[in-house]
């Protein structure tokens, strides 16, 4: 049985020296501090090796986070360290595993670690840093001056062309010198703070200085980095590294919560449920609660959520079943015979019954130029070019569709969902 999806938290920024490293290995260490019982793993997608100077124990090398891309479960690769966290080794060579970022996402959701995993990344946004982004629950964005800031654009114009929201990220000031006046009474940390949210970024209260202690626990002539928990303590960065932390486990808490989103009676939802699902309806974009609509789920992306029953009755509007759309059953769109040089871009539509039995298949030819290619694109993050052999299901029954999230709900969707797949995967081939 794999173990919960971890909580991922990616500390990125396209510029180097911000404090990236010092704060994705110091915070690996404050929340096994703060929380002994909890499981921490960090690794670096960078290939510096400060991860291991800080974790390994004596000369054990650990397993290659570079298996991580080539498809080794991460629960694998991680090995006990120093202070109770574990880590993965850094390895200068990565190579991508395909050219999907979005790959990392489901190869985490099947790692089996649960708990929290830190993704420190390199000061450039390649595969693996949009990767790391693309998983992360919480993005760390340190800034520690104008050209970082400005520079911030680039991570979120990622997240939001993979349709993702800014909501998961935050700026935090970083290697900030309390003395140093840009202005009279604006120091460094005011402007950068008055500078992000006039660009629409969150910033976190908390904020790391500059201190020379901190910086000599990298620079020491011993090939080892000390944690600021166990050998700055007297320092300003102590207290605030403990209350990032604070911040942290908060909202990894919060997402362990019962489906904060869907507040209407799905209080045993547990959170690996609730992790990939859309908060707005595909077709029209307004929020969905799981109160009202129909359910689906994208096989691929396991991203489920909500639609509106006339959302869904105008995308089938040019087809067959517009007219006779059951009230109970499953409906599957399947790409399984699109070509992927587009010349056959036909989609095929399923219905099935209560018992997932099939009643009848519809083609939709030049799937392109139709509603559902962006709808699909909405759900899944991928361009309808993209798409090959894909199934998207709506279950159709009446009642909040939030249902399907229960632990009942959830095991008789997915003994339906089961059947119906075996079905369209054996009329498709
Ligand atoms: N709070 C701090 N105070 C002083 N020096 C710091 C602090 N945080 C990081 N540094 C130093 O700044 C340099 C860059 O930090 P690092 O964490 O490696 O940044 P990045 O990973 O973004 O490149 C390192 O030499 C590090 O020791
Ligand atoms: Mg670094």
């Amino acid at each position: 049985m794999a173990g919960d999806y971890p909580f991922v938290i990616t500390v990125a920024s396209e510029k180097g020296g911000v404090g990236k490293t010092t704060i994705a290995t110091n915070l690996a260490v404050y929340l096994k501090a703060l929380d002994e019982d909890l499981p921490v793993t960090i690794a670096s997608f960078d290939n510096h090796f400060s991860v291991d100077s800080m974790f390994a124990i004596g000369s054990q090398r650990g397993k290659s986070v570079a298996d991580l891309f080539n498809g080794v479960p991460a629960a694998q690769l991680a090995s006990l360290g120093e202070y109770g966290v574990q880590f993965l080794a850094s390895d200068s060579a990565l190579a991508p595993f395909g050219d999907d970022p979005a790959w990392l996402t489901g190869a985490l959701g099947r790692s089996g670690l649960s708990g929290i995993l830190i993704l420190d990344t390199r000061p450039i946004l390649d595969y693996f840093t949009r990767s790391a982004l693309l998983a992360a629950d919480l993005v760390l964005v340190p800034v520690k001056d104008r050209p970082s800031l400005v520079n911030t654009a680039s991570l979120a114009r990622t997240l939001k062309e993979a349709g993702q929201g800014l909501d998961k990220m935050w700026l935090l000031p970083s290697l900030i010198d309390g003395r140093l006046r840009l202005r009279e009474n604006l120091g460094v940390r005011e402007f950068l703070v008055f500078a992000a949210e006039e660009r629409g970024y969150q910033v976190l209260d908390q904020f790391i200085a500059k201190s020379p202690k901190v910086e000599s626990l990298v620079t020491n002539l011993s090939n080892r980095v000390y944690p600021v928990l166990t050998h700055a303590r007297t320092t300003l960065v102590h207290r605030q590294l403990h209350e990032l932390s604070r911040f942290v486990l908060d909202r990894f808490r919060a997402t362990k919560l019962p489906l904060n989103q869907c507040q209407a009676g799905f209080a045993d939802v547990p959170a690996r449920r609730v992790r990939r699902l859309l908060t707005a309806c595909p077709v029209c974009g307004e929020a969905m609660n799981g109160t009202d609509g129909q359910f689906f789920q994208d096989i691929r992306s396991r991203r489920r959520g909500f639609m509106h029953r006339d959302c869904l009755q105008g995308l089938l509007e040019q087809t067959g079943i517009a007219e006779e759309l059951p009230d109970q059953g499953v409906l599957v769109m399947s790409t399984a015979t699109t070509g992927l040089d587009g010349d056959d871009s036909t989609m095929l539509l399923h219905l099935y019954d209560v018992d997932g039995d099939e009643s009848s298949v519809e083609s939709v030819p030049d799937f392109f130029d139709t509603p559902f290619a962006e709808c699909w694109r909405q759900v899944s993050d991928r361009l309808p070019e993209e798409l090959y052999r894909e199934f998207l299901l709506v279950g159709l029954e009446g009642g909040p569709p939030g249902r399907f999230l229960s632990a009942d709900g959830s095991s008789r969707w997915g003994q339906l969902r089961r059947r119906v797949l075996r079905s369209v995967l054996a009329r498709v081939g």
